[in-house]
């Protein structure tokens, strides 16, 4: 099917994007720098997707494509650059050198946010075309040579079809790309979780060099950094609770109890000036491609935050999705496209296996029995004993290799 018939005006470009997330921003610096065109279609305003706070770890080659890029400069200026994380279990810390076990591959913390802003501006910089704001997204054609997507630039303004090689869906989870694909094509795989996160932003110092990841009886929890200035912590709780029943002083209280351990290191407080709870999931759709529609990052796949992996992931099928259509426009050979969703799935589920073994390992899940409990408690011991599951963690953490 093309495009409705009460679209008023209509645009072309060779790859059509839907959303300005991660995945939709860089392949569009990777395409352009391929000498290929596309247009971003986002539907939220440039201020929202340059506040939303959200991830905060890259993976070593994902810091080395920014630089490649000539897009890291502000990255190396204000990320932090960690050799290690802490893992906290049974009252004592241990330090896994992710450095000294990967061959210097560092822990890079430069949240998605100031991602998002640097490629943005970069990409407008350069000529880039991102529409903010458009509504009534529909994916139309797509498994016909002329696929287009029909939006509104304003909410009460004309239809427009913006006519296409390739639709690339970089909408996130709950973006109208995934949709597209018929369900008797889409094979979906998804674990629920009966836990979330609570996560803050707070005007603090930073209370540790490094990420500790805590396994405790009250509860999981994470201490991260974003500044000399501001710290981003998180704890396990109920994914259905509400925010309000979360006073600073109880957040303050739980943060303590799970991160303090028996060597005297305390937790340094500071005002919150954000907090939210978030739910997490595991999710697969398979395939990712179907016809010229191409899926890319959340839009196929989701992965509860405990193994940082999210936004790489991201970036890591649109690193081969841009791959596959350099080759097309070049050469005319379809064999990458062809590929596309076996490659990409092959990387996403060693990196949902591996953010279902840290959630699983460092939550209290209260479905579980003891036994399964102890079972967690005994990895853990396992991993901070043994050099081979220590470099074992190390490598999946760090990121890895993309070729
Ligand atoms: P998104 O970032 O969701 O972007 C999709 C875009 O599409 C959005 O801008 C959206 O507005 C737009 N969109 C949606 N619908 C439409 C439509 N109809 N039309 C047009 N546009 C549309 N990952 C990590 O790698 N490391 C971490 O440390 C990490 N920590 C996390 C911590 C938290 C608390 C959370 C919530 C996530 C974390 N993640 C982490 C995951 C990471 O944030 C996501 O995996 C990442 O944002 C995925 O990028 P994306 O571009 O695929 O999707
Ligand atoms: C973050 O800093 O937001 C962060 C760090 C590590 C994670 C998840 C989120 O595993």
């Amino acid at each position: 099917m093309a495009a409705s018939s009460s679209t008023q005006t209509s645009g072309r470009t060779q790859v059509g994007i839907v959303g300005a997330g991660p995945a939709g921003l860089f392949l569009a610096h990777l395409l352009r720098r391929q000498g290929i065109d596309c247009v971003v279609l986002e539907s939220r305003s440039r201020a929202e997707i340059e506040d939303t706070i959200r991830a905060g770890v890259l993976e070593q080659w994902v810091v080395d494509l920014m630089n490649q890029m000539g897009l890291g400069d502000r990255m190396m200026r204000e990320g932090h650059f960690h050799s290690g994380i802490t893992l906290r279990f049974n009252g004592e810390s241990h330090h896994i050198d992710m450095a000294g076990l990967t061959g210097g591959k560092r822990v890079t913390v430069y949240a998605q946010h100031e991602v998002i802003r640097d490629l943005v501006a970069a990409l407008l910089e350069d000529g880039g075309e991102i529409v903010f704001g458009v509504s009534d997204v529909q994916l139309h054609g797509v498994e016909s040579d002329r696929p287009s997507i029909a939006f509104r630039r304003m909410p009460d303004g004309p239809l427009e079809a913006l006519r296409c090689d390739y639709i690339a869906g970089c909408d996130g989870f709950h973006g109208p790309s995934r949709q597209a694909i018929p369900k008797s094509v889409r094979n979906e795989f998804q674990v629920v979780y009966p836990f979330g996160w609570l996560g803050i932003l707070t005007e603090a110092p930073p209370s540790h060099p490094e990420l500790i990841y805590s396994n405790h009886e009250r509860g999981f929890a994470l201490l991260s950094t974003r500044s000399p200035e501001v710290q981003r912590l998180y704890i396990q709780c109920d994914p259905k609770d509400d925010i309000a029943n979360w006073s600073d002083d109880r957040i303050w209280s739980e943060l303590h109890a799970r991160l303090e351990d028996r060597d005297g290191w305390t937790l340094t407080e500071g005002p919150v000036f954000q907090k939210g709870i978030i739910a997490m999931r595991s999710f697969v759709c398979e395939p990712m491609r179907h016809g010229r529609l191409f899926l890319a990052g959340d839009a196929a796949h989701i992965v509860p935050p405990t193994g940082a992996k999210g936004l790489n992931l991201a970036v890591a099928d649109v690193l081969v999705l841009s791959r596959a259509l350099a080759a097309f426009y070049k050469s005319g050979r379809t064999d990458g496209l062809e590929a596309y969703s076996a490659v990409c799935l092959r990387r996403v589920w060693k990196a949902e296996r591996f953010s279902w073994y840290m959630t699983t390992m460092l939550h209290r899940n209260p479905a579980e029995t003891p036994f399964e409990q102890r079972v967690h408690l005994a990895d853990l011991d396992y991993v901070v004993s043994s050099q081979a599951a220590m470099t074992a963690l190390a490598e999946n953490y760090v990121g890895l290799p993309m070729d």
